[in-house]
């Protein structure tokens, strides 16, 4: 019997590969990625080439016809090195192509999955609203149809990869009726970027992720075809809520990228720093901070490959990208507060990595699902509805 945590030669090499590309084209650009917040156009097309846009999706789609633990090691080996450009990779595959390749018509994947996979072009998806952050229910964005057109009207906040030269399209949950049991009829409706009506804010200033791209989106009287609808009309929620499955695993394998990379950097620099006379790692204090960030780290991986495991053999899995997203996150954010703490004053200054990773980490108990909202969607799998 194979053993999760033994991944074999194929993944092995396939991880080593990643490595290496972040290493040699994305590390040069960190500090310029950070200072100045500019999208890494050249590192997002040469990933496409390589096609790590597309891991996930079979090769008639453009994909590299990989599995979801494939793609999440590649998550993972990408925010050891840098967040803005894991959390680019992250929301177009999960959420912005998942969409079309879980939903969408042969014709809609023929159109969209093909160039998405192939990252000639971005994807996103809208759920957050300003009314409707947690209580993703709570959709107000409402979209009617007239004359053979969906009519959409509303705001989307905190959309991942929509205002770039790269992005196409995003695809947005909608209100659409009312239910028979007096519930929201959410959908889901693509809107390809350059649809008049369809507006998008300047990029937010962040705490972390400079290089991101994450806006706001306005819809006034935004007109698409009525074959824009994803999937059966009414089941948007559910099918976002099943790819926030998928997305929720990706941003588990980012959180331990990001403590992995932290975790590095503190390493390294208990060996150099001495004060006291002696190197800061020969103290156990600083030990028993780097056992602990190992440990907390190896137990995040292996529940994260877990549930992509799941993922790719498409047994329900709802409760395991819950847990693995609530632990790896919170974990990455213990595992990052350290690593500041070792580096103690320097942790604290912008050119160290420890301080971008710790910026980076907050996010990551927030987004695609609070902390709370994981533990609520945990106590639901247990039966505690
Ligand atoms: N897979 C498939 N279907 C699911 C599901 C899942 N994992 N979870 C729920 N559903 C279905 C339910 O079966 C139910 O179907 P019916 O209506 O047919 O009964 C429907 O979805 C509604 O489920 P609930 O009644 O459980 O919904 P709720 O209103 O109680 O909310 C929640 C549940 C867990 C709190 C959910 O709202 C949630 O996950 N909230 C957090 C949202 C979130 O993660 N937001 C971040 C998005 S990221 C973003 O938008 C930015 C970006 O750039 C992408």
């Amino acid at each position: 019997m194979q053993l999760l945590y033994e991944l074999d030669e194929e993944k092995t090499l396939f991880r080593k590969s990643v490595r290496d590309f972040s290493e040699q084209v994305i590390r040069p650009q960190t500090d310029h990625m950070w200072e100045t917040g500019e999208f890494p156009y050249d590192i997002v097309r040469r990933m496409g080439e390589l096609g790590i846009m597309g891991i996930p999706f079979p090769e008639e789609y453009g994909g590299a016809g990989g599995d979801y633990l494939a793609y999440a090691i590649a998550v993972e080996e990408i925010a050891r090195v840098d967040g803005s450009c894991a959390i680019t990779v992250e929301a177009h595959t999960s959420l912005g192509a998942g969409a079309f390749y879980y939903y969408g018509t042969e014709e809609q994947k023929q159109e969209w999955l093909v160039p998405l996979a192939q990252g000639k072009i971005l994807g996103s998806f809208g759920l957050t609203e300003p009314e409707a952050g947690s209580d993703a229910g709570n959709t107000q964005t409402k979209a009617e149809l007239a004359d053979g057109e969906w009519v959409i009207n509303g705001t989307k906040c905190f959309i991942t990869n929509p205002g770039t030269e790269m992005s196409g399209v995003v695809t947005v949950t909608v209100v659409t009726g009312v239910r028979e049991d007096g519930r929201k009829e959410i959908s889901n409706i693509y809107v390809p970027k350059g649809t008049p009506g369809y507006n998008i804010a300047p990029k937010y200033k962040k705490m972390g992720w400079h290089a991101s791209d994450t806006r706001e989106l306005n819809f006034e009287d935004c007109r698409v075809p009525e074959g824009n609808l994803i999937g059966k009309r009414g089941e948007g929620f559910k099918q976002f809520m099943d790819c926030l499955d998928g997305g929720r695993i990706a941003i588990a394998a980012l959180s331990v990228g990001n403590a992995q990379g932290a975790f590095e950097e503190s390493l390294k620099y208990a060996k150099e720093r001495v004060q006291f006379k002696q190197l800061i790692g020969k103290f156990q204090a600083i030990q028993f901070k780097l056992a602990d960030m190992a440990t907390d780290i190896e137990i995040a991986r292996d529940i994260t490959y877990k549930a992509a495991a799941m993922r790719d053999a498409h047994v329900p899995h709802t409760k395991e990208a819950a847990m693995a997203k609530l632990f790896a996150s919170e974990m990455c954010m213990r595992t990052t507060t350290q690593a500041v703490q070792v580096f103690g004053g320097y942790g604290f200054m912008d050119e160290y990595p420890v301080s971008r990773f710790f910026r980076d980490a907050k996010i990551l108990e927030i987004g695609e699902g609070t902390s709370e909202v994981q533990r609520m969607v945990i106590a639901r799998e247990l039966g505690l509805k």
